[in-house]
């Protein structure tokens, strides 16, 4: 009887560790942590501040969810960087902070922004202070692109078709590397033009992982919501229609989101545009225009002559003309696919970048 009481004791001991350790391990703060020590080359509040001219107004570049992005000049002289300061006053802006060193630690790709370092320190009033110090992206985001001030002149400020091709193929490989080169895979859930950004050369780089969730194996791809605590707050136009019904984070949702961005780089109308009210929406709108009308719906910009386009110059009008409504016919085809209300119905992110070289190649 007694060994029985024992074994039993020593099992119960045994699975309350289990839990313990099973319930410790999602807690990110230690590796968020870990990433601060690894870093190579650390930067203190002090520096910040002189690189920002105490995060003077003029070098405000952005505001997001959960803070302030400056423009600032590093102490070697010539090193421009984008320092993202956290609100901290804001419930969830540390959660923010630790999901986007989480998803930035490890990961490296052309087409997602770099991440240079981390500071998470106090203020000179003694308040908590974290920032990460990005690479400086000299041309802005992608939304200042698509919808450029009506006082700009539409073919200086205008991406061409080839340029726009060019960037939806970066986004592609990029979201492509997060779900299926990393390990876990990694949903960004916060993908739109404006966490879109372009370098120097126009290159695309992915930005702003403070919505990204790493996805657990054994949940076949899939996290219910219940098991995060805390509920998807996309962006209004680029959320998946399922995360709205408190449904799962995936690879899915985040493909919807890169549709959305199709549509709108190649129609040049925003999902949130004023005309997309009782019932009609991006993906209906285009949708009703499919196929034959494809080119009533396509961005008039798309069929300004590429600038220096060798290829172009050496085909006459019709065949120019004919080769954009090929591409656009093809843009539209993944991108509705992509944007498919019911998230089992779209493709994988690798088959829509594998679709989208295609595309772009054929055009070239
Ligand atoms: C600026 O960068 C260049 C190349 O990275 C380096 O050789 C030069 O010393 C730097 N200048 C200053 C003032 O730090
Ligand atoms: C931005 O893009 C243009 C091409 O559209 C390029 O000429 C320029 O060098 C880029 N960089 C900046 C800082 O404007
Ligand atoms: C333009 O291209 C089409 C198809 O390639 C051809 O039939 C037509 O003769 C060409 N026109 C001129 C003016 O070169
Ligand atoms: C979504 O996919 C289903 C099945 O392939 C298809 O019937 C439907 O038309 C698609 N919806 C859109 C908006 O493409």
């Amino acid at each position: 009887m007694i060994p029985i009481v024992v074994t039993i004791i020593f099992f119960l001991i045994l699975s309350s560790f289990a839990v313990l350790y099973w319930k410790q391990k999602p807690n990110q703060q230690t590796s968020s942590v870990q990433l601060l020590e690894d870093q190579n080359f650390r930067v203190s509040y002090a520096e910040l501040v002189k690189a920002t001219n105490g995060f003077s107004s003029t070098k405000l570049i952005g505001l997001g969810r959960y803070g302030s992005v400056y423009k600032g000049i590093m102490d070697d002289g010539n090193t421009t960087v984008a320092i993202k300061v956290f609100n901290l006053l804001h419930r969830s802006a540390s959660r923010s902070f630790i999901a986007e060193c989480e998803a930035l630690r490890n990961i490296r790709h052309r087409n997602l922004i770099k991440i240079l370092t981390s500071c998470s320190s106090i203020d000179f009033q003694g308040n908590d202070f974290k920032a990460l110090v990005f690479e400086f992206m000299p041309n802005g985001s992608l939304e200042t692109w698509l919808h450029p001030k009506p006082v700009e002149d539409l073919h200086v400020n205008s991406l061409s078709l080839r340029k726009r091709l060019d960037i939806a193929v970066d986004i592609a490989d990029a979201l492509d590397y997060l779900h299926h080169n990393c390990q876990p895979p990694i949903v960004h859930c916060d993908l739109k033009p404006g966490n879109v950004l372009l370098d120097n050369d126009m290159c695309a780089h992915v930005g702003d992982f403070g919505l990204a969730r790493f996805l657990n194996e054994g949940t076949g791809g899939h996290i219910q919501s219940s098991s995060t605590t805390v509920g998807i707050k996309g962006t209004i136009g680029y959320v998946a229609p399922e995360y709205g019904a408190g449904c799962h984070v995936s690879t899915s949702g985040d493909v919807y989101s890169y549709g959305i961005l199709l549509l709108e780089m190649f129609t040049g109308k925003s999902p949130v545009d004023d005309m997309f009210q009782d019932g009609l929406s991006l993906c209906k709108f285009v949708e009703m225009a499919f196929p034959d009308g494809v080119m009533d719906i396509a961005n008039p910009v798309l069929m300004l002559p590429e600038p220096s386009n060798i290829a172009n110059s050496q085909r006459n009008g019709s065949d120019a003309a004919w080769k954009i409504q090929e591409c656009m016919l093809n843009l539209v085809k993944v991108g509705l696919s992509c944007a498919n209300q019911s998230w089992r119905e779209r493709m994988s992110m690798r088959d829509a970048a594998t679709m989208m070289h295609r595309i772009r190649d054929a055009y070239n």
